[in-house]
């Protein structure tokens, strides 16, 4: 059967805590992108997490609170850093990596002594999670590999058959998906950009350091893996200076291949690439995190065999930005 697409009214939300209290899984917004929840302390229901997913198993969780003594419960010790962080950025897109509390099943942590626990702005998120009871363990709602879900349009064509509901908010606020910081360890560490700058992180606890993105052994399980990646071939031009030159002559080669191209850019910049076909990116960089995972799985839908991605400056939300081109374009930087 497949998944009731679901208003968000407090029926509603009450008929999907219970589905979460029973030990299912279902799909609720977030500001950033679409969860995947079930009960953090059910093996079972976490289990039927990665089955849906299609998610390697050794790739953790974040698990998802409404208060902070939820927070207390899940781990062993508070850092004074993160309690600062907390009062600044939660609920939000913030998720702290901290030394776990024993009854947090392995599943969940992928066996690490550490747990990813995240306070979601979000309304619906904050009701679902109050009226489960528990925490809710929940990656993103997409199939392992695909962009993430910022609608309830994407979390049904991804999932459709496999979880009985996904609770419409409609489109997510943010669009990428929340920063990762460990601070389990001596140093404070990035382990994936996000909403949350390093910026505005650093200006509340001072120095951070910031994983390396893919090389050597990956800090956070996920970094490991291809991501976010559209079905087309995705070629992002990492140059912020100048690139507009090389991306015509990229795209009339692409063109001329039959490959019916297509460039992701600056709605302000379209009128540099004349009568080539553009899919506007809103005017800022905010705008353009909000609508990226959108434009990769429209840029599918309009059957485009090439897409390029305009680079943006690392400053602010722009570093989650390139990271998420660069894990999503394979390596095809232009
Ligand atoms: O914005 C978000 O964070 C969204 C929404 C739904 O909250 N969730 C999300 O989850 O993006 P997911 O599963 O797609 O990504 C979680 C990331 C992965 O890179 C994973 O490896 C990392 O967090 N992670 C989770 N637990 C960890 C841990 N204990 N130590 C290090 N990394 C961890
Ligand atoms: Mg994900």
């Amino acid at each position: 059967m497949n998944a009731k697409i679901l208003k968000p009214s407090a029926q509603n939300i009450a008929l999907c805590a219970e589905e979460i209290q029973k030990g299912g899984v279902v799909a609720f917004p977030t500001e950033t992108v679409y969860g995947l929840g079930a009960n953090v302390y059910d093996p079972l229901a976490i289990d039927r997490i990665f089955e849906v997913k299609g998610r390697p198993a050794d790739n953790p969780l974040i698990v998802h609170v409404s208060s902070f003594w939820q927070i207390k419960n899940l781990t062993h010790s508070l850092p004074e850093k993160a309690v600062a962080l907390a009062e600044k950025f939660m609920p939000g897109a913030l998720t702290l990596v901290l030394n776990k509390a024993e009854n947090v099943p392995d599943k969940v942590t992928a066996g690490l002594s550490t747990v990813a626990v995240r306070m979601p702005s979000n309304k619906i998120a904050l009701q679902l999670i109050e009226k489960s009871g528990v925490p809710v363990a929940a990656p993103s709602a997409n199939r392992s590999g695909t962009p993430s879900p910022t609608s309830a349009k994407h979390v049904f064509s991804d999932l459709k058959n496999k979880i009985p509901y996904i609770l419409n908010g409609g489109q997510c606020r943010i669009g990428i998906e929340s920063t990762v910081l460990d601070l389990s360890g001596e140093k404070p560490l990035i382990l994936r950009t996000g909403a949350v700058s390093c910026e505005d992180i650093v200006g509340v606890i001072g120095a951070v350091g910031v994983a390396a993105g893919s090389s050597g052994a990956p800090a956070s399980p996920g970094m490991k893996y291809r991501h976010y990646a559209p079905k087309a071939p995705l070629y992002f031009s990492a140059y912020y200076n100048a690139m507009q030159q090389s991306i015509c002559a990229f795209y009339d080669d692409a063109q001329a291949q039959g490959k019916n191209p297509v460039i992701l850019c600056l709605t302000t910049n379209q009128p540099l690439y004349g009568a080539r076909q553009t899919i506007p990116m809103g005017d800022c960089f905010n705008a353009y995190a909000h609508k990226l995972y959108a434009a990769l799985r429209s840029a599918d839908a309009q059957k485009h065999q090439t897409i390029i991605a305009e680079g943006v400056p690392s400053e602010g939300v722009g570093a989650a930005i390139i990271d998420r081109l660069i894990k999503a374009c394979g390596g095809n930087i232009l």
